[in-house]
C-alpha cells in the first residue's frame, strides 16, 4: 500500500500521517531490493524530516509500509548529520532510561517522558547497501528505539499512561471536529 507514489516526491513535503490513522498501525514490510523508487521515497522523506523539524521519521509516517527509517540526532539544530537505515532490527538491548518529552510527528501535541532501553545494538543496511551495526546509547538509542517501533506499528503514545492516552485521544478528537 502507497500512498505517496507520485513520479516526483524528490524535493517535496510528503503528507504526514497522524494518529489516529490506522496505517500507522501496521508492520512494515522489508525492503527487498533498493530500487529507484526507494531511492526517491529516502529523498522525499529527508526533506520531509528537515522540513517539519523532525529529528526521525520512519516510511510508514509518510504511508510507505516500507521498513525504512532516516534521522539527524543534530536537529533541530546544528549541523546536519543525516543517517539512512533500511531494514532496521534491534539485536540487543540493554538498561533503562527515560527519554525527555519525547515527540513524534505522527501526534500532534504530545510530548511525554518514555521508559527505554539505555542501549541498542541496532543492525539494518544503508542507502548503498552496505551492513551498518550501531551500537547506540544517550539520545541515538531513543531515537532509534521510537523509529523502529513505527515499523512495527508502535507509537509512544502506547507507553502512556491509560489516563494519558484517554486525555490524548480526547484532545485530537476535539482538535479533528474543530477543523
Ligand atoms: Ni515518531
Amino acid at each position: 500500500m502507497l500512498r505517496n507514489l507520485e513520479k516526483s516526491i524528490i524535493m517535496s513535503m510528503l503528507n504526514i500521517v497522524t494518529y489516529p490513522d490506522k496505517f500507522l498501525r501496521q508492520s512494515a514490510a522489508s525492503v527487498k531490493n533498493i530500487s529507484e523508487t526507494t531511492q526517491e521515497i529516502i529523498e522525499g522523506m529527508v526533506y520531509t524530516m528537515y522540513k517539519s523539524k523532525g529529528v526521525g521519521l520512519a516510511a510508514i509516517q509518510v504511508g510507505f509500509d516500507k521498513s525504512l527509517i532516516v534521522y539527524d540526532i543534530s536537529q533541530p539544530e546544528g549541523k546536519r548529520s543525516l543517517q539512512v537505515l533500511i531494514n532496521p532490527k534491534i539485536i540487543e538491548s540493554q538498561g533503562s532510561t527515560t527519554s525527555e518529552k519525547e515527540g513524534c510527528l505522527s501526534l500532534p501535541d504530545l510530548r511525554a517522558n518514555v521508559k527505554r532501553s539505555a542501549f541498542v545494538l541496532v543492525e539494518g543496511i544503508d542507502r548503498d547497501g552496505n551492513p551498518r551495526r550501531i551500537d547506540a546509547e544517550g539520545h541515538l538509542a531513543i531515537v532509534l528505539q521510537h523509529e523502529i517501533d513505527h515499523l512495527n506499528g508502535i507509537l509512544f503514545l502506547d507507553y502512556l499512561s491509560l489516563l494519558k492516552k484517554e486525555l490524548y485521544k480526547k484532545h485530537i478528537k476535539k482538535k479533528i471536529r474543530g477543523r
